[in-house]
């Protein structure tokens, strides 16, 4: 373990912009798909300019009201959820959400799911006729709905249609896809995604999970099984974003139980373009500006003058 103390010396600011792909972002901390809100939410809580990034939770086509209650349950070092991808639909999200959420002077990334392929490309196409959007996040890997989500992501021939498809709707912005973690070889999907069109990848998504109530004999959630987020997976993921980076050249977006600055040089140094923080926030609403504060420090600690200096270090260091 690191140790980030106060001793050391920040005199001169620590470049932290990064680049992913055709984006340039200040920083690499983006808040995660879903895990705050349209953004606008955590407005009074965040200065939302500092971040690198933000993305929307997932926008479908017509609205989404979700799976039963409860929805979140705690775990030892995680979060299980099952929101069921609850939303206003994207044509109320143009109308009523993104006419605030474009004068924030941060990357703002929407978030896209479908039930099937036609309702991907629609929201896209819907979403290219407005300004202020940076870049899209393909959902083909959320574990808690029954048509689409997973379904896309584990199977190469369904994810080459949805990302091809998404593709050629996304004419005027980057296109990036997030993976589901439970796939056999994680390569094979990335290249496909990339030989679709992706820009970027997101690594990933979170990972099917149940709990039980003993004394009911129920289970904890409404929609039976959730998926599991927070610090419990992040070594898994951090793998995940390792062979991911190895497989593809196009650049990936790391996350997986982000919760400190050390972390994010972990994701980093095995090929991560930038990180998204998800269940941090529900933690600590302020995590994303939290962890931001401490990237200086952490990267003096070891050494590097900037962010870039550290990125795919493990890669170039050990393979
Ligand atoms: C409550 C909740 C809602 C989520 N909703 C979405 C979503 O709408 N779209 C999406 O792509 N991922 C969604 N995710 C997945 C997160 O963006 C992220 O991939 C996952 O939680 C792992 O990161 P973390 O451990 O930092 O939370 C959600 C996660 C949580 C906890």
């Amino acid at each position: 373990m690191l140790s980030f103390g106060t001793d050391v010396s920040l005199s001169n600011p620590v470049d932290l912009r990064v680049q992913v792909g055709a984006l340039r972002l200040n920083n690499p901390i983006i808040t995660a798909g879903g895990t705050f809100g349209y953004g606008a939410e955590f407005a009074h809580l965040v200065d939302l300019n500092r971040l690198g990034g933000f993305v929307t939770k997932g926008i479908s086509k017509e609205p989404i009201e979700g799976a039963p209650a409860p929805r979140l349950h705690e775990t030892p070092s995680g979060m299980l959820n099952a929101i069921g991808l609850q939303n206003i639909g994207v044509e109320a999200f143009v109308r009523d959400k993104l006419p605030l959420l474009r004068k924030y002077n941060t990357h703002l990334i929407v978030n896209v799911f479908g039930y099937c392929l036609d309702e991907y490309v629609d929201v896209i196409r819907r979403l290219e006729e407005v300004e202020g959007i940076s870049a899209y996040e393909l959902n083909i890997s959320c574990p808690n709905v029954k048509r689409g989500g997973m379904q896309f992501g584990s199977d190469p021939e369904q994810a080459r249609e949805v990302v091809g498809g998404a593709r050629k709707a996304a004419k005027s912005r980057p296109l990036w896809v997030k993976l589901s973690p439970l796939v056999s070889d994680i390569a094979l999907i990335a290249r496909t995604a990339e030989a679709a069109g992706a820009d970027a990848l997101t690594v990933a998504n979170t990972y099917p999970a149940m709990a039980i109530d003993v004394r009911s004999r129920k289970s904890v959630l409404g929609n039976t099984t959730g998926g599991l987020s927070g610090p419990a997976i992040k070594p898994i993921t951090l793998r995940l974003v390792w062979e991911t980076r190895k497989a593809v050249k196009i650049p990936v977006v790391g996350l997986g139980g982000i919760e400190t600055a050390e972390d994010v040089l972990q994701y980093m140094m095995v090929g991560a373009s930038a990180v998204q923080v998800g269940t941090a926030s529900f933690a600590d609403p302020r995590a994303s500006e939290v962890i931001l504060g401490g990237l200086e420090k952490a990267l003096t600690v070891v050494k590097a003058l900037g962010i870039n200096e550290i990125k795919d270090k493990f890669l170039i260091e050990n393979g």
